[in-house]
C-alpha cells in the first residue's frame, strides 16, 4: 500500500541553519506553520495546497532568514529565493503560491 499523495501548488522551504535560526527562522518555520494551518492553507486541510518544510543551509547566511519556494507551472518548474524574510511576506508568499500568482518581488533574490 502506497501512502496518500497529497497534491499541492508549491513548496515553501525555510531555512533552519545555524545563521538563520539565530535571526529567528526557528520562529517563522512555526509561525507560517500555525498561518498555513488556520487559514487551511495546509496541504493536508480541505482547500489547502502548500507544503512547507525545514531546510539547511540555502547559502544565503549573512541575509537570513531565507526562504525558497518551487512550484509547477505551464511552462516548468519556477522558484523563488528570498532573503530577510519576516512573517508577514512568508504569509503573502504562501498566498501567492496557493492562489497562483505572480510570486512576491520584494526581498527576492536569484534567478529572474
Ligand atoms: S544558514 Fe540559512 S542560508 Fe545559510
Amino acid at each position: 500500500m502506497a501512502p496518500k499523495y497529497f497534491k499541492t501548488s508549491g513548496h515553501l522551504l525555510v531555512c533552519q541553519g545555524p545563521n538563520c535560526q539565530a535571526r529567528g527562522s526557528a520562529l517563522l518555520y512555526k509561525a507560517l506553520w500555525n498561518h498555513l494551518e488556520r487559514a487551511a492553507l495546509a496541504y493536508y486541510k480541505t482547500g489547502g495546497s502548500i507544503r512547507l518544510t525545514e531546510s539547511g543551509c540555502l547559502g544565503s547566511c549573512s541575509y537570513g532568514p531565507s526562504l525558497c519556494v518551487y512550484r509547477q507551472t505551464p511552462v516548468g518548474l519556477e522558484e523563488g529565493w528570498y532573503a530577510a524574510v519576516d512573517f508577514p511576506q512568508a504569509a503573502r508568499i504562501a498566498q501567492a503560491v496557493h492562489d497562483g500568482a505572480a510570486l512576491p518581488t520584494e526581498h527576492q533574490y536569484g534567478p529572474a
